[in-house]
């Protein structure tokens, strides 16, 4: 075992924070923890213990006695019954023995068989881009077609497009920026819906009258507490679009939930006078942007030119994938954070949906619907525009509280400068720093079990926030934390916590339990299936992969496993091509397909180099290999040469 410790990788501006507020963090709080256990024991023998059991999350969670007994997928399919794969430096996709992958949607298909044609030297113009599927697959959801069998045969995937390369999107790259480039661009984002079936075993995108892409300027609405004519959101242009999808979650009325995350970077100015506003600067608002440069090219894009702009962003919108003609709605009633995923559960008739805001040292959110949602539905409201949101905060104990994000109760007052709940939604990061939230090592995605409705939350890495729930400082490997919601009942205001797993290399830090068959670092994408598999997918930033300077050169490319919540067994399922990040999972309801999501292959690394209007394939060319092609991101199918059910 080596002594040496990884720095702390520097890459993405989510491991930035933009928190300045004193709010006490997960680090903080195992201190306190620890230090309070030690006084009560008398000694550091009793410290220490606490520290291997906080940091083992999954052993010291088998024997505690509040959590369900185990039952293993309610005795229909074995949880894990596949030989774990080993990690990889490849430029490919590996699966387990007796699985076999085919490779659909990628980037440029268009998304009726009859639409534009993808063109391998990226000379597809905006309005082909339209109508083809977007860059850089994030969250996805598949919804059946049909009852029965002819459900998981056909259906409609949805599939949010996070962002773009604009290195691979144009053929001579992004040095030069044009209105054509940025009106492109701006159509590579947002999300795709696809028809799709499956024939002759394989599974293929139909003609459909469903099908349709929203981009970055799809008109949309907005609705609950924050409207499109509130003085913060006019503008001279209509209220369109929606940028940096990422995660997603689903309702239990059919409609998809796109999360907006790193919306801040899309917009700059070359104006010197201007500045960030305080609110803005909590965002991550800044004049040089995120790098794409788009506002140099438009002014919807310029902060000083259009300052409204970027108030109609930082939203979850949801989507019916059945309507196309229905408006993506802004549900403004969720708070505008860089949300990391929407994930919707029930409790005693009323939905609950938990979102992360991806950031270094922010927080964890949940919204509770007010009454049962399918009351509201048939009064024609959407359960999503009324409720209460909320904010975590993280004992030392190992209980926590959701904290209320409402105008009028605690310090969220006019006196203190909260004109109403729309000002609250429109800051809500102020809000929950007002309110005493805790900080945490970038929360990415939530998933609810189930079997009990514990609750899963990917921190992916952080500084460390001094504090139990964050118990490594610095923290590059990221872990997950589970609570559950006090009676088990995800409405209620208290909850009690436990780390599930500490990710790491265990050659570099010893309190890590995993070995070469799950070995991972940085997990990001989150989801249970319907047995009760929990599936964690990792997003090893392309500065750390692979380089042992980073403590990563055991962990290979990103990755996907598959745990066992009741033992925290983990194998590894599927390793990705160079560069790439494993970004989703969906399922169809008989569990035999997995569609699992490829993002940014080929993407500039630290370890391969960096692609060029040149040479595109210089990382990788994952999936096409042609030699005169890019490297897409895809959606990969998933199925079992028996027909089995993916992952018993
Ligand atoms: Fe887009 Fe936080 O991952
Ligand atoms: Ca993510
Ligand atoms: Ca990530
Ligand atoms: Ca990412």
């Amino acid at each position: 075992m080596s002594a040496q410790r990884p720095v702390f990788p520097e890459v993405d501006p989510d491991e930035v924070s933009s928190n300045p507020s004193g709010n006490r963090t997960f680090g903080e709080v195992v201190e306190r923890r620890m230090s309070r256990r030690a006084a009560l024991k008398g000694g550091t023998v009793a410290a220490a213990g606490f520290l291997v059991a906080a940091q083992l999350g999954s052993t010291a969670v088998a024997a505690e006695p509040t959590r369900a007994p185990a039952g293993r997928g309610g005795g229909r399919h074995p949880l894990l019954g596949f030989d774990p794969v080993s990690v990889s430096r490849d430029d490919t996709l590996v699966v387990p023995e007796g699985y076999q992958t085919q490779v659909l949607i990628p980037w440029g298909t268009p998304i009726r068989p009859s639409g534009p044609r993808w063109s391998k030297d990226a000379s597809n113009s905006a309005a082909e881009q339209a109508q083809q599927v977007g860059m850089n697959h994030d969250g996805m959801h598949f919804f059946p077609l049909g009852n029965g069998r002819e459900g998981s045969r056909r259906g409609m995937l949805v599939v949010n497009h996070e962002y773009v390369d604009q290195q691979l999107l144009f053929p001579d790259g992004d040095e030069e920026m044009t209105t054509e480039k940025v009106d492109k661009a701006v159509a590579a984002h947002g999300v795709s819906v696809v028809e799709i079936e499956r024939r002759d075993g394989g599974w293929r995108v139909a003609e459909s009258r469903r099908a349709r892409r929203i981009t970055g300027d799809t008109p949309v609405d907005f609705s609950g507490p924050v409207r499109a004519s509130h003085p913060s959101l006019r503008a001279a242009d209509r209220p369109a679009g929606t940028l940096n999808n990422c995660s997603n979650g689903y309702t239990p009325w059919g409609t998809y939930l796109t999360c907006e995350e790193n919306w801040n970077n899309y917009f700059g100015t070359e104006d010197a006078d201007w500045e960030p506003t305080p609110s803005q600067a909590r965002y991550g608002v800044s004049s040089a942007g995120g790098g794409y440069r788009w506002h140099e090219a438009d002014s919807r894009f310029d902060l000083a030119a259009n300052p409204n702009e970027i108030n109609r962003f930082g939203w979850v919108v949801e989507i019916d994938p059945m309507k196309p003609d229905a408006k993506p709605v802004k549900r403004t009633a969720l708070g505008r954070v860089k949300h990391e995923g929407c994930t919707v559960t029930e409790s005693r008739g009323r939905v609950v949906a938990y979102t992360g805001d991806d950031q270094d040292g922010d927080y964890i959110y949940k919204f509770v619907g007010d009454g049962n949602w399918r009351v509201q539905r048939a009064l024609g409201r959407s359960p999503l525009d009324h409720g209460t949101l909320y904010v975590a905060r993280f004992e030392d104990d190992g209980n926590g509280e959701w904290l209320p994000l409402v105008h009028g109760r605690g310090p969220l007052t006019r006196q203190n400068g909260w004109a109403d709940q729309a000002d609250v939604l429109l800051r809500t990061r102020e809000a929950a720093d007002a309110v005493g939230a805790t900080r945490m090592d970038r929360p990415e995605w939530i998933a609810v079990n189930p079997r009990n409705q514990d609750v899963y939350c990917t921190l992916t890495n952080g500084s460390g926030w001094n504090n139990a729930v964050n118990p490594r400082k610095p923290n590059p490997y990221g872990h997950i934390v589970r609570w559950t919601e006090k009676r088990r009942d995800n409405t209620s205001t208290t909850f009690e916590w436990d780390i599930f797993v500490l990710a790491g290399d265990p050659e570099y830090d010893p309190a890590v339990e995993l070995d070469e068959t799950n070995v991972f670092g940085s997990p990001d994408g989150l989801a249970f299936d319907e047995d009760g598999r929990l599936w964690i997918l990792t997003d090893v930033s392309n500065s750390s992969q692979n380089l042992p300077s980073r403590g990563y050169d055991n962990i290979g490319n990103n990755q996907l496993l598959v745990a066992d919540p009741d033992t925290g067994e983990i194998r590894r399922f599927l390793t990705g091509p160079r560069g790439a990040e494993i970004t989703s999972v969906a399922f169809t309801p008989d569990q035999k397909t997995l569609f699992v999501n490829v993002q940014h292959p080929g993407e500039a690394t630290t370890a391969w180099g960096a692609p060029s209007p040149e040479n595109p394939r210089a990382v990788s060319n994952w999936p096409d290999f042609d030699p005169e092609g890019r490297p897409r991101s895809a959606t990969v199918v998933i199925t079992r040469t028996d027909g089995g059910v993916i992952g018993a």
